[in-house]
């Protein structure tokens, strides 16, 4: 019989924002389900929020503090959330100011492994001086990441070819095959004008950063699965000249979410009384500004849609929104909106969701679809189009027509698109194939084992010193 092999202590460090810190606290109770240790790092605000795990695990939550005091950045702001979009290089800043008190956690508990994120460009050389071995784990998918950034010595020359919103709708010059997954023009624009780290006056943009991460890594880990987009793995592979390894979509389960008390209750007891697959959820994330004008156009098309729904319209700080005039009078009874936190996961697993408004944020996205929801799409900016493209072709729901040039949005089109994709039939497509992919990749539980039993059985091949 083979000796079993020696447990391992795996360190993980995610960017500071929900989107990172969920799929990486699911990554930990994989490797902690094995009798592996973890060390979960984050800030102390930021640990305090995340949902509790279970106690047999052993994850260890290691807080390290913010350093204060830099310019722009509110006392207390610790994640992206807390702050305006023209603000998070800031954030950035203060994040690179924690890697004294990161090299000292690791100098003192030398894990076997460190996984972290695609910002983190000090954390691999601090980790090779001390002798443990380092893994990137990229919580967006591999078509996207690649679209975004291209190999590592182009991000970190800051080489990128494509200067102008031409180059943005077609593929870059590093994809090789053809593909559909590009940006609309009225994307392009807007990706032109991102605040990125490098405009609004952090020493370091981005794509600096991540180059120097990749650069650093001896494996990449990403959030996806080859049953997906087996293409884009095996070029991220050649592109960055390093082994990826794919880990699977990390599907959330609704238990994972905060107790049975609080908001669930209520809007239980609302989703109990509609009938089953016949309310419309929407959210759009946090992460990005939605503009008042996209918010506009959706909350005509709801009301035009005539379906119940249920609508989380959360803010970033320094965002205003604005409902139209008398609009929650109007759909009484009918729709509901929520501005603080619900839980998502819930709300989707339950069996009165019949359709998903979605902003396309990879986890999201996933979320829904791991519950057999289809998705009516509503992509903004960032990677959210190219996961649109992407998952448009499974045909699991539509994207939201958009103006071309503009990106404005009728209350028809949005009303068309949620009546297709919930209830006419012709829309039966989205729903059929919805659940059928639910079945063989979302939200398919052997599947997950599989991807995460790969990588873990990496890591533990792979110890320092072997
Ligand atoms: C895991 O943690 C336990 C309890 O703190 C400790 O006794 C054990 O040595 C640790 N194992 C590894 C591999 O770090
Ligand atoms: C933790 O407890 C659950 C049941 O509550 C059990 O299924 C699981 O195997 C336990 N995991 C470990 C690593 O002990
Ligand atoms: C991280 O901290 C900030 C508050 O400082 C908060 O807005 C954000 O939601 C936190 N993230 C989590 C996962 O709680």
């Amino acid at each position: 019989m083979a000796k079993p092999k020696p447990k391992l202590h795996v360190a993980v460090f995610p960017w500071l924002a929900l989107g990172h810190m969920i799929p990486y606290l699911q990554l930990s109770k994989l490797i902690a389900r094995k009798g592996h240790n973890v060390s979960f790092i984050s800030t102390p605000r930021n640990i305090s929020r995340l949902p509790k795990i279970p106690s047999n695990l052993t994850v260890i939550f290691v807080s390290l503090p913010l350093p204060h005091g830099v310019d722009h950045l509110p006392e207390k702001a610790e994640g992206t959330t807390d702050v305006p979009e023209t603000h998070i290089a800031y954030l950035k800043e203060a994040f690179d100011g924690l890697s004294e008190a990161f090299s000292e956690f690791l100098e003192s508990s030398k894990p076997d492994w460190i996984v972290y994120d695609i910002l983190h460009h000090w954390v691999p050389p601090i980790a090779e001086k001390l002798g443990v071995r380092r893994a990137m784990f990229c919580t967006f998918n591999a078509a996207s990441i690649i679209i975004i950034n291209g190999p590592a010595s182009i991000m970190i020359h800051g080489r990128d070819p494509r200067k102008t919103v031409e180059d943005l709708i077609v593929p870059p010059p590093w994809v090789p095959f053809e593909t559909n997954i590009v940006y609309r023009l009225f994307e392009a624009m807007r990706i032109m004008e991102y605040p990125t780290a490098g405009v609004t006056g952090a020493e370091l943009n981005d794509n600096y950063r991540t180059g120097l991460t990749y650069f650093g890594s001896e494996v990449i880990a990403i959030r996806t699965c080859m049953e997906l987009e087996p293409e884009w793995i095996q070029l991220l592979s050649k592109l960055q000249g390093k082994p990826v390894i794919p880990i699977g979509l990390l599907s959330p389960s609704p238990v994972d979410e905060a107790d049975d008390e609080g908001p669930w209750l209520d809007i239980r007891e609302w989703l109990d009384t509609q009938r089953v697959k016949s309310v419309v959820y929407v959210a759009l994330g946090t992460e990005v500004t939605v503009s008042n004008e996209e918010i506009q156009g959706l909350a005509h098309g709801l009301e035009r849609c005539g379906l119940p729904f249920f609508w989380m319209l959360r803010k970033r700080t320094g965002a205003s929104v604005f409902l139209p005039d008398g609009f929650e009078e109007r759909v009484k009874g009918r729709g509901i909106v929520r501005t603080e936190w619900v839980p998502q996961t819930k709300i989707l697993s339950h069996g009165s969701v019949g359709g998903f408004v979605t902003h396309c944020g990879w986890g999201s996205a996933v979320e829904g679809l791991s519950f057999g929801v289809p998705l009516i799409m509503f992509p903004c900016n960032l990677d959210q189009p190219l996961v649109a493209r992407l998952l448009g072709g499974l045909n699991i729901g539509l994207e939201i027509s958009r103006n071309e040039q503009d990106g404005s949005v009728t209350s028809a089109s949005v009303a068309e698109t949620i009546r297709l994709v919930v209830v006419e039939e012709d829309g039966k497509i989205y729903r059929d194939n919805a659940a059928s992919q639910q079945k063989k990749i979302f939200g398919n539980k052997r599947l997950q084992d599989q991807y995460a039993d790969s990588f873990i059985e990496f890591l533990e091949n792979q110890r320092a010193g072997m």
